[in-house]
């Protein structure tokens, strides 16, 4: 069996929960590879939304397994609160999430240091969501890092005295005062990680492994987006973890060999939070009418998010990196009744023509616009392919021609019902 994977092409938000929770039906397994609270996944049943942080989006499914891997970086009073309401909603979320041994623990002064880095930026701030992603990343990778596993080890509490030690060191030399009750947080958090103990843990490579060797296809949900990657996104308006194709074999210990199909999700127009380069962002009614219709406010910090037209040298680059296999169009009924709609197909950096992501986060990037036809339809009633506008057709015809890859899956709003399989 393979690992077939689901990532984000753009800068997040790409709509990942809803395809996740879509496509859990076909996978007994679903699991999370990287990132942290920073996700905000958001899944729509009826009335009714649910915004997932680190929980997989495959939790909604009645017997599939979700895993949440050892890339991922997690917050134990968040992911309390969060099983707490899923648990409220009648879900057996004990029963059906593992936690990797691997997995870093955010802390309490994780979340301090966010802050204070990001005071410190001032004017160039990354735009984080102040969740302590990035100072756990560096914990990891600076080899200092408290892990799931080191939970259950007579250790710990030395272990974790002696990084808050470390914390509050670097803290000390920051001019930065924060409302927070670091003592209270502390107290919640010790709390809070026993009941994350309390969970099965798992060594979620040998468990992925075993899975797939017996014949259970996974679903590997990625967090944030292309855009974001530590190494290949908008460095450093980035987030800290791998959040390209490669990810998920580190995060969840599976060979590269292994991946099956890379489904990459991407909305039919453009959204970043945060700081950082957005060639195609429209700061006029235009964008404000997309930020309207598509509610593009932020699941995790209830931001407005940027918006602009779809974004072409981007969307290749993704594709590129992960080497997606099969492209899943998000919200284009957001684009409803524009007369034209604008797609770049191109960029002008400094002048010169090019149709790939420059290096320099601060060059003057110029869009290139293909103009198409828009559409006067409601594609949110679309139940089949037939029904769908000409225009709108053409649309899709054309990204496909201009990425190679297809389109097999268009979500036209935020019901499971809303969403047409291709071909
Ligand atoms: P999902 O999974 C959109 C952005 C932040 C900021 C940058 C770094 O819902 O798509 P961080 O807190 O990770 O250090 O912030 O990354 N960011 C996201 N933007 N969707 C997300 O997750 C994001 N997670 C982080 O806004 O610009
Ligand atoms: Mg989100």
């Amino acid at each position: 069996m393979k690992l077939d994977v689901v990532l984000g092409l753009q800068w997040g938000d790409e709509g990942k929960g809803k395809i996740v929770d879509f496509l859990a039906e076909r996978y007994p397994v679903v699991a999370r590879f990287q990132g942290g609270p920073n996700a905000g996944h958001s899944i729509h049943f009826g009335d009714t939304s649910f915004v997932l942080h680190s929980v997989p989006s495959g939790v909604f499914r009645e017997g599939a397994v979700n895993i949440i891997g050892g890339g991922v970086v997690l917050d134990p009073t968040i992911f309390r609160e969060e099983c707490e309401a899923i648990e409220a909603l009648g879900i057996p979320v004990r029963e059906r999430v593992r936690i990797a041994r691997r997995a870093h623990l955010i802390v309490p002064t994780h979340k301090l240091l966010d802050a204070a880095d990001e005071a410190s930026l001032g004017k160039s701030k990354i735009g984080s969501t102040l969740k302590g992603i990035g100072p756990a990343y560096s914990d990891k990778t600076g080899r200092n890092g408290l892990r799931v596993g080191d939970l259950e080890e007579d250790g710990f509490e030395s272990k974790y005295e002696t990084l808050k030690r470390k914390h509050m060191a670097r803290l000390a030399q920051y001019d930065f005062t924060f409302p927070f009750d670091l003592e209270e947080a502390e107290a919640q958090w010790r709390k809070d990680a026993e009941y994350l103990k309390s969970f099965e843990l798992i060594d979620a490579e040998y468990e992925t492994n075993a899975l797939l060797d017996g014949g259970k296809a996974i679903l590997a949900e990625g967090a944030q987006g292309s855009m974001l990657d530590v190494d290949f996104g908008s460095y450093p308006f980035v987030t800290s973890s791998s959040t390209a194709c490669a990810g998920a074999c580190t995060g969840l210990g599976v060979a590269p060999a292994r991946i099956g199909k890379v489904y990459g999700v991407f909305k039919a127009y453009c959204t970043r939070v945060g700081s950082g380069p957005f060639p195609t962002e429209l700061g006029d009614a235009t964008g404000e009418l997309l930020r309207q219709r598509g509610h593009e406010f932020g699941a995790t910090t209830g931001r407005p998010r940027r918006t602009g037209w779809l974004d072409l040298p981007a969307l290749k680059y993704a594709v590129m990196i992960s080497g997606v296999t099969e492209l899943i169009m998000m919200k284009a009924d957001v684009l409803d009744g524009f007369d034209t709609v604008k797609v770049a197909s191109g960029y002008r950096v400094d002048g010169v023509r090019t149709d790939r992501v420059p290096y320099d986060v601060y060059a003057e990037v110029e869009p290139v616009y293909t103009t198409l036809k828009g559409w006067d339809c409601d594609l949110g009633a679309c139940r089949s392919e037939a029904e769908l506008p000409a225009a709108f057709k053409e649309y899709v015809a054309f990204i496909e021609r201009e990425v190679g890859v297809p389109v097999r899956i268009l979500s036209l709003g935020p019901d499971r019902e809303q969403t047409i399989i291709r071909g």
